[in-house]
């Protein structure tokens, strides 16, 4: 194993390397853009090592907020793939868009938990002067998210793609697509088995083995449903009045449940109104998720918008009604326990991204199995604030030592603990910094 020192020094390599001045790539190569979630992950590490740059990166994510309040779940890079994946979106067909080109919908809300962890290592008064300058449009963020993606009202916030969840080829979204969104000539592809032929086109499997990746069908998939979303000009109107495909996700909602407290205590320490209107819609989410509870299995699920049918299909989501931290003991016990069977979640390199003895489980299988270091950060939170403090610290450090003996990769097989997807990957490298330094 190399020195807890070697790997540290490691990580603020990797994030310095993939620095472009004002916002952190994921990874170079792959992923050459700035990402919401990643942004966020970025900036919680990168408080450690420069709380200016950490406040940069959450603020050019800020500055790129539609008009209607959405903040995009990309910022285009204007070298690299500008011009074919700016095309490949085309946000300013949307009249809400700003003057740069960003992709058309959003990503996991954790933005609140970056400006709190920033605020943290402030001054009083400067962390006052932060939260003064990220408030309003956090608020019009969150507002939002509660009317737009709430359209009944309901609690639960919907999403219309599965980049929006950030676990894009996660099975409970891939079991959905299957079922009510595949377009027959993707069907088609799939039973002629097409795929091989399409294979040498794509862009990532040229830079990462063919079977860490999601499958040929499935990147189709959601490039069929992006460019579904783009000709309804990312209306979230005409998106629901013309495609049948919408999901109240687990995932989502938890971390959107913990983003609102983080919004209240924000507004509270500046001293600011939460509207009424929206602490309502707080209250009604945090309730709501009981909705997704199923006794049956003693366990969430995301639920089909429109039929309210639970997606039963087990996913690292279901571990994350432990951060949402709104659920009860004994509904958390329950989870823990699945966090503890080495069949499900508790392999011996935790927590993979779908239980071990899910048919879906392939251990290099991007969201199809591997360990993520995000969804373990996220975990090891809700963890320490549901008062697992045991399981919260045995998770901390087998994330650190896996991470310190395999490098600062995109996600780690939950058996062996070998490393998959893109080197140098920012969010392993930042959440490996705070895991040990906070
Ligand atoms: C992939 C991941 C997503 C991440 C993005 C950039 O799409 O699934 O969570 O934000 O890459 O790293």
């Amino acid at each position: 194993m190399e020195s807890l020192n070697d790997s540290l020094t490691e990580a603020e390599r990797v994030l310095h390397d993939n620095d472009r001045g004002d916002h952190t790539i994921p990874a170079a190569g792959l992923y050459p853009h700035q990402w919401l979630w990643d942004s966020c992950f970025i900036a919680i590490g990168l408080r450690h090592l420069n709380i200016d740059r950490a406040q940069q990166e959450i603020l050019r994510m800020l500055g790129a907020q539609w008009s209607n309040g959405m903040v995009p779940h990309m910022i285009l890079s204007d070298k690299h793939h500008n011009a074919r994946d700016a095309k490949l979106w085309r946000s300013w067909t949307n009249p809400a868009a700003p003057d740069i080109a960003t992709s058309g919908i959003t990503q996991p809300p954790l933005l609140a938990e970056a400006i709190v962890r920033i605020g943290k290592k402030l001054s009083l008064p400067e962390r006052r002067h932060w939260y003064k300058s990220t408030f309003p449009a956090l608020l019009r963020y969150h507002e939002w998210l509660h009317r737009e993606r709430d359209p009944h009202q309901e609690g639960l916030v919907l999403q219309v793609h599965p980049w929006e969840t950030g676990l894009d080829n996660t099975p409970p979204w891939m079991r959905e697509l299957h079922e009510h969104q595949m377009p027959l000539w993707i069907q088609a592809v799939e039973k002629l088995r097409l795929d091989a032929i399409i294979k040498p086109f794509r862009r990532d499997t040229k830079r990462i083995p063919a079977e860490q990746r999601l499958d040929t069908v499935e990147a189709l998939a959601l490039y069929s449903t992006q460019r579904r979303l783009r000709r309804k000009y990312y209306d979230i109107d005409k998106i629901l009045s013309h495609s049948l495909f919408a999901i109240e996700d687990l995932s989502y909602n938890c971390i959107l449940i913990r983003a609102d407290e983080l919004l209240c205590s924000i507004a509270k320490s500046i001293r600011q109104d939460i509207p009424t209107e929206l602490q309502v819609q707080i209250e009604n989410t945090r309730t709501a998720l009981e909705k997704l509870w199923d006794p049956y299995s003693n366990q969430y699920y995301s639920r089909n918008f429109m039929t309210h049918k639970l997606i039963k299909e087990p996913s690292i989501a279901t571990l994350l009604p432990l951060y949402a931290g709104s659920i009860s003991k004994e509904r958390a016990s329950l989870l823990i326990k699945q966090l503890e069977n080495e069949r499900g979640y508790g392999p011996p390199y935790p927590v993979p991204s779908v239980p071990v003895d899910s048919p879906w489980f392939k251990e290099l299988g991007y969201w199809q199995g591997p360990t993520w270091i995000n969804t373990n950060w996220l975990i090891i939170d809700g963890l320490q604030r549901m008062g697992f403090k045991d399981h919260a610290a045995a998770l901390k450090e087998s994330t650190i030592e896996m991470v310190s003996n395999a490098g600062m990769y995109e996600y780690f097989d939950p058996l062996n603990g070998q490393p998959g997807g893109a080197e140098n990957f920012s969010w392993t490298a930042s959440l490996f910094i705070d895991l040990i330094k906070s």
